[in-house]
């Protein structure tokens, strides 16, 4: 694969990974924790971007971009509102057998390929000739799957990072997939129901039946 020489993984990085996205210190598991932040530390490092944060806030290049924030907004609502999803089901029915820190360490990865899709460098390669790499050559599903893999995530967290996109419909999702995609898409409808993505938005949203309201 065609692709530039890794920044080193520093302690640094590592570092702000977890200050842009604190929610990974509430990861019970400490090497689940630690792969997570790795994973993160090293899709950065194969990227121009110096930290999540500096990735901007859109589903996929040029689609659904906010009209104010970053992409760790995304990934900490998302992650939120999954273990929201989980939390409430296993309090109202105790016998629900849902695996709480797979859905966080699985909510706050899932977009980890996106330094990848979102990369200029790539974007460049990839527009000046699709006929030889593809556009993209792999989406940050397929690549974020890979780097859970490279880090020795459990298969549960590399399955959440292909699956939580339309790749995962080809396949039975997991039920913490299914919270984390679900949960994912419903961030998306509800920041274009809430009116917070830019307008170039609106034909999806009215494609998906959403009318994007005034922002106070
Ligand atoms: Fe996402």
């Amino acid at each position: 694969m065609d692709r530039r020489v890794r920044r080193p993984v520093t302690q640094a990085l590592r570092d702000a990974v977890v200050e842009d996205l604190p929610e990974l210190a509430d990861i019970a598991d400490a090497e689940l924790r630690a792969k997570c932040i790795e994973a993160w530390a090293y899709a950065l490092s194969e990227s121009s971007f110096a930290r999540v944060s500096d990735l901007p806030g859109e589903g996929n290049p040029g689609m659904f971009p906010l009209k104010r924030g970053d992409q760790t907004v995304h990934l900490r609502g998302v992650t939120q509102i999954a273990l929201s999803i989980a939390d409430n089901f296993t309090t109202t029915f105790p016998e629900a057998n849902i695996n709480r820190d797979i859905v966080l360490a699985g909510g706050l990865v899932h977009d980890v390929g996106k330094p990848w899709e979102f990369d200029a460098e790539n974007r460049r390669r990839w527009e000046g000739d699709p006929s030889q790499t593809g556009l993209p050559s792999l989406r940050h599903s397929v690549y974020g799957a890979h780097i859970c893999i490279a880090v020795g995530l459990p298969e549960e967290i590399a399955h959440i990072a292909l699956g939580h996109s339309f790749e995962g419909d080809g396949v039975i999702r997991s039920l913490e997939c299914l919270i984390v995609h679900r949960a994912d898409s419903l961030w998306w409808a509800v920041a274009g129901g809430c009116g917070l993505l830019q307008p170039s938005s609106d034909p999806v949203l009215a494609g998906r039946k959403i009318a994007p309201r005034a922002l106070r």
